[in-house]
């Protein structure tokens, strides 16, 4: 990996083995994008590529000069009103009214490693020769801005990561409108956009549409990344596909209000903008002071969908994601929610700890219900105290109690939120967001503290401390149950309003900063409503999240396989649940609640009292099998084979580092009747390597890695139309495990 500034061309060419990204200082000192692609050989000059020629109807830098126009240039960072008439990266409001600004190139400085973002979540390095920083310093004159613009490229995958910083070192107050964390031109726009979109309970499903001129975009102005739209794109050449061809991936560390967005120019050029939302987004920029985007990080392959998908896993595996447990294979863990919701006491939590223990779970979660006067969910969030009527020696009881059946112990928390039947908002009216003489929106009965104001924060890790200091907490769930209504501090003055929705996001890392850091070997759990914060800025903090609300098996499917294109199977909480499901009333068979659920960070949601012994016998199978395998299936190579959106069944592997043992899910959604004979391709494998196959522990026979992926693996039911003496009869919602070894 090496970036190069070759002086004469003023040209920087940031390149590894797999990717390049050349950009140069355009003759009237903007950046210009010339190419981001395939690595190709490192050249003194590029300047063919300038695209200057006259045109009708174009406008013109220069006077005299009738070539330059920003509207035909690739630009890095675009800003409109000065002949790009395309949406820009960047709006700054000025004293006079103006937004016209320039920045043109000062100086840059290229670095080893990765400097980090203060106060945001970002991938990082661990030695300094894994990535390469290139800072662009680039100065508006008129106001003093200086903008500086930060490019990593990392010594192993088609990866950048880019922010911007902007720092007011003018003499008047500027106003940011949008700051974008990245810009991209693209030199045509043979692309299909693919998103990931959804709502509560069916999260990040893609869909795929061809680019057209004018704007393509999805975003979140909920103050949270959303269900509806995942901070994550891909756009991909219409030939390619899983296995084969160009793709880019565009994802947002963020968890907050975010736009994601293509347009298509009338050259056909595609412009790329990805950054925090600029709807109701408004920073006051004072002199001297600075604002640091969040980071975006753009890959390329022109290996298809499944090797980006692995580049963005291991990226955010091993250098997004943080700590004790980043590394660690995930405990199979019990959650009580399902079980029992709001209807539990101590007994009833041990005695399902105690069979949870006896199936071969390893970590009892205790959640919603626990604290203040919270019997549903009217009231009592807030109040992160234990109701000793439910708790008699509180969570440290508790916890103790259930590390003495050999279980650990975890705890549901909504660190953001308040009820107004609460202590807190008895105390305390006015830290919530809401404006004065108006109506507050409710969400859930409840409503959303003001975390942009630091006494808010340190009030609510207070309490939180308190208990983990004292009880032996092991794993904490994070919920946030509503979006943001009211978008107002009571604490900020008319004209820092328009920092509240970001700031809110920065106090919550400041939360999730110190809790981690104070309590390092606690294993973090993101959730807001299932997967309304399914994103890489709380990855960082939390290595995995309650992927979605829905715990139906078959929904399942899609929706973990949707999360698959940008998120690693270790970050998907995925659990099984009871049948008939409680969002859907669709049974499924107990072995593929288990078989979904594998491919995640595993774990139960159900009453077990409920369980029949053969089923308690299952589940210690399944308990045993998943400790077994989750290296493999939570850290191994994760490739989607066949799409539950596209056919009635759906497949996918995960293939150890030295591809010596992979797993192969394979799903059918309905029965089928005297159905084709079925060859499934595997990938990923050592042609030359003799693999032992067996389905559900039945050996099937030895395969060499070729035959496997040329050949394919026989899906055929033996069953088909007859049901087949000593067979296990095929039926609605079926799936197979197949283990390779
Ligand atoms: C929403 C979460 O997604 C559920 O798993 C559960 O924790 C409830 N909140 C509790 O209120």
């Amino acid at each position: 990996m090496s970036i190069v500034f070759q002086e004469k061309s003023r040209t920087f060419h940031l390149f590894n083995e797999e990717i390049s990204y050349i950009m140069t200082i355009l003759p009237n000192g903007n950046m210009g994008q010339f190419y981001f692609g395939k690595r190709i050989h490192p050249k003194e000059d590029y300047s063919y590529l300038l695209e200057m020629v006259p045109r009708s109807m174009t406008s013109y830098v220069y006077e005299e000069e009738r070539t330059l126009s920003l509207e035909h240039i690739k630009m890095e960072y675009g800003v409109y009103g000065s002949t790009d008439y395309r949406f820009p990266a960047v709006e700054i409001l000025q004293e006079n009214g103006s937004r016209i600004v320039d920045f043109c190139y000062q100086s840059h400085c290229i670095q080893p490693g990765k400097p980090k973002l203060k106060g945001l979540p970002a991938t990082y390095t661990e030695k300094a020769d894994e990535a390469e920083t290139l800072t662009l310093f680039l100065t508006d004159k008129v106001t003093g801005i200086q903008l500086e613009l930060f490019y990593t490229i990392f010594a192993h995958g088609g990866i950048l990561a880019r922010s911007a910083r902007f720092t007011n070192q003018g003499e008047k107050t500027v106003h940011l409108l949008k700051a974008m964390s990245l810009c991209l031109d693209l030199p045509d726009c043979r692309y299909d956009w693919i998103q990931f979109s959804g709502a509560w309970a069916r999260e990040r499903h893609p869909f795929q549409r061809r680019l057209t001129p004018g704007i393509q975009s999805v975003g979140s102005m909920r103050g949270h990344s959303s269900h509806e739209h995942n901070p994550f794109f891909i756009l991909k050449r219409p030939e390619a596909d899983e296995f084969q061809g160009e793709v880019l991936g565009f994802s947002l560390v963020y968890s907050g209000n975010f736009l994601a967005q293509a347009e298509v120019d009338n050259q056909d050029t595609t412009r790329v903008l990805l950054g925090i939302h600029p709807e109701w987004f408004d920073w006051k920029l004072a002199p001297t002071e600075d604002f640091q985007t969040p980071e975006a990080v753009v890959v390329y392959t022109d290996q298809g969908l499944n090797s980006l998908s692995q580049t963005f896993h291991r990226l955010y595996q091993k250098r997004l994601a943080r700590g004790y447990w980043r590394d660690r294979e995930r405990p199979i863990l019990f959650n009580n929610w399902e079980a029992t919701y709001f209807d539990f006491t101590e007994e009833k939590l041990l005695a399902l700890a105690k069979k949870a223990k006896e199936s071969g779970a390893e970590l009892f979660v205790l959640d919603d219900g626990w604290f203040g006067n919270r019997r549903n969910d009217r009231a009592g969030l807030g109040d992160w105290v234990a109701n000793t009527d439910l708790l008699p020696e509180g969570i440290t009881g508790l916890a103790e109690k259930i590390e003495n059946l050999g279980m650990k112990f975890g705890l549901w928390f909504e660190p953001e939120m308040v009820n107004k039947d609460s202590v807190l908002y008895q105390k305390h009216p006015d830290w919530i967001l809401s404006v004065p003489q108006r109506r507050q929106s409710q969400g859930r009965y409840q409503y959303v503290l003001d975390f942009s104001r630091k006494e808010v924060v340190d009030y609510i890790y207070d309490m939180m401390a308190a208990i983990l200091g004292k009880a032996k907490v092991s794993y904490i769930k994070w919920d946030m149950n509503r979006s943001i209504t009211e978008c107002w501090s009571h604490a900020l003055p008319s004209d820092r309003q328009g920092e509240v929705f970001h700031r809110y996001i920065l106090g919550v890392y400041d939360l999730y900063e110190r809790l981690t850091t104070a309590f390092p070997t606690v294993l973090f759990e993101s959730c807001a409503s299932g997967g309304a914060r399914f994103d890489p800025g709380l990855l960082y903090y939390a290595p995995q999240g309650w992927t979605s609300d829905d715990t139906d098996a078959i929904e399942r499917l899609k929706i973990q396989y949707g999360t698959s294109y940008c998120y690693p199977i270790s970050s998907m909480g995925a659990h099984v649940s009871a049948s008939p499901n409680h969002q859907l009333n669709r049974s499924t068979p107990f072995y593929t609640r288990a078989n979904v659920a594998y491919f995640g960070t595993f774990g139960y949601e159900l009453d077990l009292n409920r369980l029949t012994s053969r089923e308690l016998e299952e589940m210690k199978r399944q308990t045993a099998f998943m400790k077994k395998y989750r290296g493999l299936l939570q850290f191994g190579t994760f490739y989607r084979l066949q799409s539950p959106f596209k056919e009635n069944t759906a497949a996918w592997m995960t293939v150890s580092q030295d591809k010596d043992k992979a797993l192969v899910g394979w799903y059918r959604v309905l029965n089928t009747v005297n159905s084709p004979y079925t060859r499934l391709k595997l990938t990923g494998l050592d042609p030359d390597r003799l693999y032992k196959v067996s389905q559900d522990g039945r050996p099937l026979g030895e395969f060499y890695g070729d035959e496997l992926m040329h050949i394919g693996l026989i899906t055929s039911d033996r069953n088909s139309g007859e049901v087949l003496e000593g067979e296990k009869p095929s039926c609605d919602f079926d799936s197979r495990i197949y283990i390779l070894e």
